[in-house]
């Protein structure tokens, strides 16, 4: 076996925590990952010969490659991961826990030689610019070569990160797709196992994976770390790791403002981040920084500085299209490792959703034959992209800055078909945090305006590694800081008229609602107050190039004392499951809104 540090690192923590691991997993061989382009190409090359990725049309997909999962294996498995506490209130209601003593002796059981006749690839990486004040060393080991080849793209991998750690802090990240070989036994092509923990010990902020090779479950440095264990490290030291995407707008006069915006999985983060304003919508511009995480510190101008702790996306294929999103599409042409879409005939990749007809002729994500009318999906629902930042035609100039940018708002949005408006903003910090502890998303897609609202606080229900009531009072506590605060505004592209269709058209038009927004936050554009939070009114969005009647925008936008009281009933539900911990505020605000609703008309029109 490779010696364990092969003279790439005097980090003593690290070198002896890959010597122990090895001697529990007892891996064939230790590879060091150095991160350069000819060690990606050599592990994508392996990974070919292994029948683990097919090359597409070099052609028509330069550089990339098409993977196919077990149909086991294909998303994040939340109902196995864990956070695991001492006390199972620190885990609160929003985590699953078992006792850390109890976890780590199952978990040393199962990597009990877990790694056999396997190459263990040790992954440094940066979450953030390399060096920045605001990024974090993890370090991944890990047995698969898909794992290694993603964090190349996903992550600052290899030994520039090595370099920036020194002999300074990381946080240890094992994971293994749990399928030891027996000599001579022959490797499947998605090797992983039935079962499957991810699991996070805070104490000692670790991450430990097992059972699948599959996105957030394997990929340790997206959800593990930049969000469940960095909103522990952000809660002990004042700052906030947050489920956001970040743009950056530039209005005519050549204004920039950063918005950092949550919104639950299956919201369109990505086709936001990247959105092109439509056309007839002159001098604006929009620029990427990152699509899903954002870590969020103060700078020293007082204002909030994030950055986009991944280098790389891992989106969502179906649904993309050069409607919804034509700068992904651009992106994802070549360099790409997809996974679990269809193959196409000529080598190339298709999916649900994607321009045009679907092909006569394709090979499913499970490598069968496909025709349109075989009755099944021709891409899993969750296959993915991986990408480079770099791709990204509408990236940001600043998106890899160790400075961050200043954030100037927080957006929160959900998939909600009735009660609320397309925008509006918070009256103060307090009630902002209110209005995100509080959004949600509908349990199904309801024409009837009955579904139930599965709340999901920030987007972070599946990623804040601890109590979510502390998590509150944490993010309330920004207000004691001595910083300029990011006005607060909530979003919803997706209410529904009386027969059942959307109101808004939402993808590139989203621009007119940025840009309202950008206007409040520079202080150029009023607002009413409305009974939600304050509120545009028609003549306050630019329409130029849509048309939208301000009866449409009072679709949209009006509210019904009823809807509103209902919605405040609705969420004492939430409030209760933090009984105890939930901050005052928060219920204060939420009796603040029922007597609001009181005194509100019957129906509060936006348009008048
Ligand atoms: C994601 C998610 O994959 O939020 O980004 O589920
Ligand atoms: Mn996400």
């Amino acid at each position: 076996m490779a010696q364990a540090s092969n003279g790439k690192t005097t980090n003593q923590k690290l070198i002896a925590w890959v010597e122990e691991v090895a001697a529990l997993t007892k891996p064939d061989d230790i590879y060091w990952c150095d991160g350069s382009q000819e060690e990606y190409d050599r592990l994508c090359g392996e990974m070919v010969e292994s029948g683990m990725m097919i090359p597409l049309n070099q052609e028509l997909r330069p550089g990339c490659f098409l993977a196919r999962s077990d149909p086991n294996d294909v998303a994040r498995v939340e109902n196995r991961t864990f956070v695991c506490w001492d006390d199972p209130e620190d885990a609160g209601p929003n985590n699953n826990w078992i006792a850390p003593d109890e976890m780590r002796e199952t978990m040393n059981g199962l990597f009990d030689g877990c790694m056999r006749g396997r190459t263990m690839y040790v992954v440094p990486f940066s979450m953030g610019p390399m060096g920045s004040h605001i990024a974090h060393i993890g370090v991944q080991l890990s047995d698969s070569p898909y794992v290694a080849a993603s964090m190349k793209i996903m992550t600052r991998m290899g030994q520039a990160a090595l370099d920036v750690l020194g002999d300074g802090d990381f946080v240890p990240c094992l994971h293994s797709v749990g399928a030891p070989l027996e000599p001579g036994q022959e490797d499947v092509v998605w090797p992983c196992n039935d079962t499957k923990y991810i699991v996070h010990y805070p104490q000692d902020r670790s991450i430990w994976s097992y059972g699948s090779g599959y996105g957030g479950n394997a990929l340790l440095g997206k959800k593990c770390f930049s969000l469940r264990i960095a909103s522990i490290m952000a809660k002990e030291e004042g700052w906030l790791a947050e489920h956001m995407l970040i743009l950056g707008l530039t209005s005519p006069k050549g204004e920039k403002t950063y918005i950092a915006a949550a919104f639950p999985s299956a919201c369109g983060k990505t086709n936001l981040a990247m959105l092109i304003p439509p056309e007839g919508y002159e001098g604006w511009t929009v620029s990427t920084v990152g699509d899903d995480i954002a870590w969020i510190k103060p700078g020293d101008d007082g204002k909030l500085h994030a950055i986009n702790p991944e280098a790389g996306y891992f989106g969502v294929v179906p649904g993309t299209s050069t409607k919804t999103n034509p700068n992904a599409m651009k992106m994802i042409t070549r360099d790409t490792i997809f996974t679990n879409v269809a193959l196409t005939d000529d080598g190339d990749v298709w999916w649900e959703g994607k321009d045009g007809d679907a092909p006569d002729h394709l090979i499913d994500w499970q490598g069968n034959d496909w025709t349109p009318d075989c009755g099944r999906l021709a891409a899993h629902a969750n296959a993915r992209f991986t990408v480079a930042a770099i791709n990204c035609p509408s990236l940001d100039p600043a998106w890899d800055d160790p400075a961050g940018v200043p954030i100037d708002a927080f957006v929160f949005g959900g998939r909600l078909s009735s009660t609320f408006p397309l925008v509006y903003e918070a009256k103060d910090w307090e009630h902002g945090v209110y209005m995100a502890a509080t959004m949600g998303s509908e349990a199904t897609a309801a024409a009837d305006n009955q579904a139930a609202i599965r709340r999901d606080p920030m987007a972070m229900l599946p990623f804040c590694g601890y109590n979510m009531a502390d998590y509150f009072t944490h993010w309330l506590g920004f207000a004691d800081k001595n910083i300029q605060l990011p006005k607060i505004f909530r979003v919803n592209w997706f209410r529904k008229d009386d027969a059942g269709k959307f109101i808004w058209p939402g993808f590139g038009e989203n621009m007119r609602v940025l840009e309202w927004v950008c206007e409040r936050v520079q202080g150029n554009v009023d607002s009413v107050e409305g009974p939600l939070g304050n509120m545009p009114r028609y003549q306050d969005l630019n329409w130029s190039g849509l048309e939208f009647s301000s009866d449409d925008f009072g679709g949209i936008m009006d509210l019904a004392r009823e809807d509103g009281s209902n919605e405040a009933n609705s969420q004492k539900e939430l409030f209760d499951s933090f009984a105890g911990r939930l901050p005052d505020e928060m219920e204060a605000q939420r009796q603040a809104l029922l007597s609001d609703m009181e005194s509100a008309p019957e129906v509060w029109r936006a348009a008048s």
